[in-house]
């Protein structure tokens, strides 16, 4: 049965169930907008400034304007969030309802604004670390957009569940860029890596955190392109997102990864990470 939470729907608070958008939605007929996921520890909106300053750099990328300032952002969102659960926000805006379905963008149309608050359930596969697969990334060229035209996405990460993995990692003209939901990281020689933001990958928000950690902690890393060929010689792989954290890759492809456990910089950096959440309650 369907969770009834409240959920807003273009200035409206109702029921999960009553939310309805027409069929003539831009974001049903073209997949023709874009989302934001942003985690909330006990209430409180993890890098919210960042979130909204990569909604606006989606916005642009997509030519739609922003229908709301920051400060009526947080308001929209503020009522729902839950302060004695972790949680994250699903928001997303479409280019709204158009008179008829035509590709070309439609004049004078409100955006349609839809956002709704899950339980962040503790991943699974935290502890023991996940199994992922490589496969050539089949998405579009504008990876850095947070689009919701994620067909290319989900393909890759249903081929990875098909396979018994929790993610795909997606390799482009050789080098491995991010995971399907996810960016990644790996620690050769060392050295903590990760590819440099580019239209090849979603700036994500979790990854610019651990690279801020690393940094105030001594730990060497630097962005930098990863050959597949290298990555198969990682000593640690990871994957991250706002919804599942920092999740060590122990399998690829079959073969495990060093010694098929996670490695030392993951626990160290998940321990740091798990700190610093708490630090901005
Ligand atoms: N996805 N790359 C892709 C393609 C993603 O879809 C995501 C997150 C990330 C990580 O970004 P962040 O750390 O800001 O969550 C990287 C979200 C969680 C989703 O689609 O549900």
């Amino acid at each position: 049965m369907m969770e009834n939470k409240t959920v807003y729907l273009n200035g409206q608070y109702l029921p999960l169930n009553e939310a309805k958008v027409s069929v003539l939605d831009r974001g049903f007929l073209f997949g023709d907008g874009v989302y934001e996921v942003i985690p909330s520890y006990s209430g409180h909106l993890f890098h919210f400034q960042d979130h909204l300053q990569r909604l606006e750099n989606s916005l642009a990328g997509i030519r739609l304007e922003n229908p709301h300032s920051r400060e009526q952002w947080l308001d929209i969102l503020t009522p729902l969030l839950d302060a004695r659960f972790d949680q994250y926000i699903y928001l997303q805006i479409t280019r709204g309802v158009a008179a008829k379905r035509d590709h070309g963008f439609p004049g004078n149309t409100p955006a349609t604004v839809f956002a709704m608050c899950s339980a962040i359930v503790p991943f699974a596969g935290l502890a023991t670390g996940v199994k992922a697969i490589s496969l050539d990334d089949s998405r579009w060229q504008f990876c850095n957009v947070k689009a919701i035209t994620l067909l290319g996405n989900i393909l890759h990460r249903q081929e990875a569940i098909d396979q018994g993995c929790a993610e795909a990692l997606l390799v482009k003209d050789g080098y491995v860029v991010e995971g399907a939901a996810s960016n990644v990281f790996a620690v050769i020689d060392g050295v903590l890596l990760t590819p440099p933001k580019s239209n090849d990958i979603l700036p994500g928000i979790t990854r610019d955190v651990i690279l801020d950690i690393a940094r105030n902690n001594n730990i060497l890393c630097h962005e930098e392109s990863i050959p597949f060929t290298v990555l198969q010689t990682a000593d640690e792989i990871w994957v991250t997102s706002s919804t599942r954290e920092i999740i060590p890759v122990v399998e690829l492809d079959s073969k495990p990864v060093a010694d098929g456990k996670p490695g030392p910089v993951w626990h160290a950096m998940n321990q740091l990470f798990q700190a610093y959440k708490h630090t901005l309650l």
